[in-house]
């Protein structure tokens, strides 16, 4: 493979609790958002919904309720990560395993000890720590009781909540996140922000945004001033190309660009744009203080994060051939091949995503998402051949060294999502893998449970040790 990285890069796999971890109910923990997701549902949930399910016995119709039962097999699946050469684990913390309703005045301390056991298990094999504080996992009695992020009082349950895991974890955590890509509040309001279907309109939308804007900055200074950790803050990395050069299209694009570029300007550069703050201060009429936004210069993050998968073509034509994409869709690129998902596999966007974001924010970049889902085979000797994955992140490696080498775009590392079969996070899919390791459970929960290293895992072993010489 044609590819370079610094020495002090670094590489790993990252995960999320609610993916990962099943055990909904164990040890005082209350119901996430998560845990009321069934398979392959696109529709919004209304809060009679949301009262149903809560009270469904049924755990195979909700994936996540089961995850991979990573809260009992951390320890063997960070001995097979650190196997692969890794030297960064990414996970989350589930905001319900520490406040299970959200708004307690103390912590649940089965969640602090399993956590600290989960994290000591990462130094035991040499891994670095990086924590999401928010991987679309809020209690669920936050969204019943206060409606989720459209009400203020969020900031402070939330802050309350960092505050306790940053002090518990201070000395065994090297990167905080606090929220997975804050953006796509607008693109699923639901696991993002406990909005629910009738809550969905731009006002909620954008002042849960900003909301969670204001708690991520507060959190971003505490770390500061407390320990010594770097913090970034993630977003959704997307290439966004118009459909033609039509200049109609080509706005489309552009819009979609600038709400991207929205959360590390406000995340990475401390303010909204003049024209942004202007149209919520003046047409929505949001709640947003003088003291928020002196908050948001004070709460500024070390590098920026961002997850990339897939680019996205937007115009105007409203019959084109669809694409799906990472929580969002545009139209079907025809110099892209597709996954079976119908995510198109760009790792030329890759390379041009670095360099806009470098040169824009003028920070260190950090991947920490990046892979292919797809449907894995195992043989009848036990073996999977995911020549398409090995594909898949060879290539987007090989533009990442381009992007390091030869365009000087500096990035402190790459974290493969997500080193072991999950349950995907849109489709609440088990059969929709990620992993270098195959875990044996299909959507509805059956199967043994274990793991089969797939060929990926020994590519990236390899790929890992090469890169280090
Ligand atoms: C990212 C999320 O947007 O995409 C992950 O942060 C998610 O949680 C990943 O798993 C892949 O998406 P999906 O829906 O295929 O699991």
């Amino acid at each position: 493979m044609d590819t370079k990285f610094p020495q002090d890069f670094l590489w790993g796999g990252a995960i999320s609790a609610n993916q990962s971890e099943g055990n909904w109910r164990a040890d005082n923990k209350l119901p996430s958002v998560a845990d009321v997701m069934r398979v392959n549902e696109r529709t919004s949930l209304s809060m009679t919904e949301i009262a149903k399910r809560v009270q469904d016995p049924r755990d195979e119709l909700y994936p996540k309720r089961n995850g991979i039962d990573f809260y009992h097999t951390y320890e063997q699946d960070l001995e097979l990560l650190a196997q692969t050469g890794s030297q960064v684990f990414r996970t989350s913390i589930a905001w319900s395993r520490i406040f299970p309703s959200g708004d307690e005045q103390e912590p649940n301390q089965a969640g602090l000890d399993f956590y600290y056991k989960l994290f000591t298990s990462c130094k035991k094999q040499g891994l670095k720590v990086m924590v999401t504080l928010s991987h679309y996992e809020m209690p669920l009695a936050l969204v019943e009781k206060y409606g989720g992020w459209k009400k203020r009082q969020l900031i402070d349950f939330y802050v309350r909540y960092c505050k306790t895991v940053i002090k518990a974890y201070a000395d065994l955590v090297d990167f905080w996140l606090p929220f997975n890509e804050i953006d796509s509040v607008f693109r699923h309001p639901f696991i993002s922000a406990g909005l629910v279907k009738e809550d969905q309109g731009l006002n909620n939308l954008c002042q849960a945004m900003h909301y969670q804007f204001v708690a991520s900055a507060i959190v971003v200074n505490y770390i500061h001033r407390k320990t010594t950790s770097k913090v970034g803050c993630m977003i959704t990395g997307m290439q966004i190309y118009p459909a033609t050069s039509r200049p109609e299209d080509n706005f489309l694009a552009q819009e979609l660009r600038q709400e991207m570029y929205l959360a590390g300007q406000v995340q990475i550069q401390g303010h909204y744009p003049a024209r942004i703050l202007k149209l919520m201060q003046t047409k929505l009429k949001l709640d947003i203080s003088a003291e928020d936004l002196q908050l948001l210069t004070q709460g500024t993050g070390d590098f920026l994060a961002f997850s990339y998968y897939t680019s996205i073509m937007k115009g105007a034509e409203k019959d084109a051939e669809k694409a799906e994409g990472n929580t969002i869709s545009g139209q079907k690129n025809p110099y892209l091949p597709s996954s079976k998902w119908g995510w198109q596999i760009d790792p030329v966007g890759l390379r041009t995503l670095c360099l806009d974001l470098a040169d824009r924010f003028n920070v260190p970049l950090f991947i920490v998402e990046n892979g292919l889902g797809a449907e894995d085979q195992v043989t009848e000797d036990q073996q999977i051949h995911d020549e398409d994955r090995i594909q898949y992140l060879q290539k987007h490696l090989e533009q990442l060294s381009t992007a390091i080498n030869h365009d000087g775009v500096e990035i402190m590392g790459y974290l493969m999502w997500g080193m072991i079969d999950i349950v995907s996070s849109s489709t609440a899919q088990m059969s929709k893998r990620y992993g270098l390791i195959y875990v044996d459970y299909d959507d509805q929960n059956r199967g043994s449970g274990k793991r089969i290293k797939k060929d990926s895992f020994y590519w990236y072993q390899n790929m890992i040790k090469e890169a280090k010489r």
